[in-house]
């Protein structure tokens, strides 16, 4: 689909039209610690949501979804939720009108290619998109991680979706052929090189169903506030859990529940996992740094326990492959999609087989991609 064809189709002439990209993202390494103010590793990804708009005369946002061949649209003096995509639109006008921020309407296209619901982001794309473009009308260009927070709360608040920051970030502020080392305490960032030579990273959807994954998600967030209420009893200073260090965990976490004891042990590990790994990754020890993959998949799937019978096959049939460094789920979990890092005499080979060992074992029909690291979302 060519988004200037269907612009025309559907709107006809394109005087004062633009543009805005918006990549989906994948996390490398530092899973379910961004609402525990740790740290994370995401890229953008070649896979991207494209907006074509126009301004409007009124206060109507009207857009066209070429890949549902469905318009959606609203004033922005009645933002009511739809329960349809163009909620994501819609919670991002909501609040930048509670941030001041004038609003223009616009009409237009929107077309994607970030598959929906497999935990790629596609929803944070298209807040990031939208905001872009509100923004982008009313010339008031936004720093990256003010825009991030405010399309996350679009989401807690309008979508009502109770994410943490790690994806609008990774949309906004990734940087082409760089990871980003994103401190979720304080959003301080930095762009890691990621411009891998001899390695590929290969993002593999599992195109399994992520129904869990909302009320569980929510149920991980309250035992690590409940594990923190727990142990600031024994270290008051703490405030999230990224301050309790391996050693105190050790020595204070005897008493926790035995379930929350194992959801604060992924946590803490994870952390500081996210660091090392990065360390690696920035002298280039790739095997170090797929090991840590590896490591953070097994936490996940036997601490956290987020994973699923589809995600441990897909991550342990990669490893059993040559050349593959490491492999682990990427995102909330449950569903969605895997990331293997492998050297690149194997790419072809793996490509070809995994989905069909996959299909064969599993029924299921996995998608598989190579990913480079993108630039974040823009305005064209
Ligand atoms: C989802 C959330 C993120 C993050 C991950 C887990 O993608 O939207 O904020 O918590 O799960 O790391």
């Amino acid at each position: 689909m060519n988004i200037h064809e269907v612009f025309a189709q559907q709107f006809g002439a394109d005087e004062d039209a633009f543009e805005v990209r918006s990549p989906g993202r994948v996390n490398l390494i530092g899973e379910h610690v961004d609402y525990n103010d740790g740290f994370v590793l995401p890229i953008a990804i070649p896979l991207e949501v494209r907006l074509k708009v126009r301004p409007r005369t009124d206060r109507r946002v009207e857009l066209y979804a070429a890949n549902f061949d469905e318009r959606g649209s609203f004033s922005l003096d009645d933002l009511s939720k739809q329960d349809s995509w163009i909620d994501y639109v819609q919670g991002v006008a909501s609040e930048l009108a509670d941030a001041s921020v004038p609003l223009h309407g616009f009409e237009g296209v929107v077309i994607s290619d970030v598959p929906v619901a497999s935990g790629l982001s596609s929803s944070a794309a298209i807040e990031v998109a939208s905001a872009l473009a509100f923004t982008h009308l009313e010339q008031q260009p936004m720093e990256p991680a003010y825009l991030a927070k405010l399309c996350q709360r679009a989401e807690n608040n309008f979508v009502g979706v109770n994410c943490g920051i790690m994806d609008q970030m990774a949309v906004a502020a990734c940087r082409e052929n760089h990871a980003l080392l994103l401190d979720c305490r304080d959003l301080s960032m930095r762009q890691v090189p990621f411009r891998l030579k001899d390695h590929s990273l290969i993002v593999t959807d599992s195109a399994a169903p992520r129904e869990l994954a909302g009320s569980a998600y929510n149920e991980r967030r309250a035992q690590c506030e409940e594990g923190l209420r727990q142990l600031q009893e024994k270290l008051p200073h703490i405030m999230s859990l990224r301050d309790v260090t391996p050693e105190e965990l050790q020595q204070y976490g005897g008493d926790l529940d035995p379930v929350v004891r194992k959801r604060v042990r992924h946590v803490v590990d994870e952390i500081a996992r996210t660091v090392y790994a990065c360390e690696n990754l920035e002298k280039d020890n790739l095997e170090v740094f797929g090991e840590c993959m590896n490591d953070s998949h097994q936490s996940l799937s036997e601490l956290y326990e987020v994973s699923s019978p589809e995600l441990d096959w897909l991550t342990s049939w990669a490893r059993m492959q040559p050349g593959v460094l490491g492999s682990r789920l990427t995102g909330a979990g449950f569903g969605g999609c895997t990331v293997t890092l492998i050297e690149n005499a194997g790419v072809d080979e793996f490509l070809e087989e995994q989905p069909k060992q996959y299909k064969a074992s599993m029924g299921r029909d996995a998608r598989c991609w190579v990913c480079t690291a993108v630039e974040g979302a823009q305005v064209l």
